[in-house]
């Protein structure tokens, strides 16, 4: 009677923790999201029971109250429940609202951290998201807040140098204007799509044209001077390559 959430990582499925793997392997059931690698259901015994509760842009699979509920059934059922989720479970993961469900009603949950996507798509392809005396701050913020909110917290006025924008693409052309309030136009963006995976495309930009770029979820749009950076070792890598 424990769920354990787990991180998948962000997306290639080697870069999943020792931990998780082990976990996978004496899962009784394993709920999964869209996000989280499908590879990594192999690591799970033969007769493991396995439910889909994906959710993507514009497919609402499952909503959240339903995938809580789910949990907590499996959960009063099985000794050992999986939750896979993409990246890590608590950055823009929903772990929080799970992990409180599942506590209300004594059920017990523990966390394994993954390799949250910024992080991973970043560092993979060499990208430094701070740089000294380029960029000393990182924030990550979700590119589709809540419609449902009585009020917003997402005012595209962060001072950090860095900004690492979630679930970005379907509401670009509607917060990229405020960001220009606070930022240059000639600001680098690169988004990701895809990250770590083989299907990954990267996609360059600045604050002034990125709207007008073909960008599709799942996707990071990083905006910031690192992505100059970026595009340093990008030309120093095609002297050699
Ligand atoms: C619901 S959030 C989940 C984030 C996840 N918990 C994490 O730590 O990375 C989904 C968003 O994460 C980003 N994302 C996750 N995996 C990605 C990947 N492999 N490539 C690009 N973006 C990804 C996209 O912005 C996507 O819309």
């Amino acid at each position: 009677m424990t769920v354990y959430m787990i991180g998948a990582g962000p997306g290639d499925p080697d870069l999943i923790t020792v931990k998780a793997v082990k976990l996978l392997k004496k899962a009784d059931v394993i709920l999964y999201d869209s996000l989280a690698n499908d590879e990594l259901l192999s690591y799970a015994p033969d007769d493991v029971e396995l439910i889909y509760v994906g959710k993507r842009a514009g497919e609402h699979y499952r909503k959240q109250p339903e995938i809580n509920e789910l949990l907590i059934e499996q959960g009063k059922k099985y000794e050992n429940v999986v939750r896979l989720k993409g990246g890590d479970p608590f950055i823009f993961g929903r772990g929080g609202e799970e992990e409180l469900a599942l506590l209300a009603e004594g059920i017990n949950v523990e966390f394994v951290p993954g390799i949250n996507s910024a992080i991973g798509a970043a560092t993979m392809m060499g990208l430094p998201l701070t740089h000294r005396a380029v960029s000393t701050s990182l924030t990550l913020v979700t590119g589709h807040e809540d419609p449902e909110k009585s009020e917003k917290q997402v005012n595209w006025d962060y001072t950090a140098d860095t900004l690492v924008v979630f679930m970005g693409v379907g509401l670009l052309k509607k917060y990229v204007p405020k960001l220009l309030e606070y930022r240059s136009p000639d600001t680098p963006v690169c988004a990701i799509e895809n990250g770590t995976l083989p299907n990954q495309k990267i996609i360059m930009g600045t604050l002034a044209d990125i709207t007008e770029k073909e960008i599709k979820p799942p996707a990071l749009i990083i905006i910031g001077d690192v992505v100059n950076v970026y595009k340093e070792c990008l030309e120093l890598r095609s002297k050699f390559e």
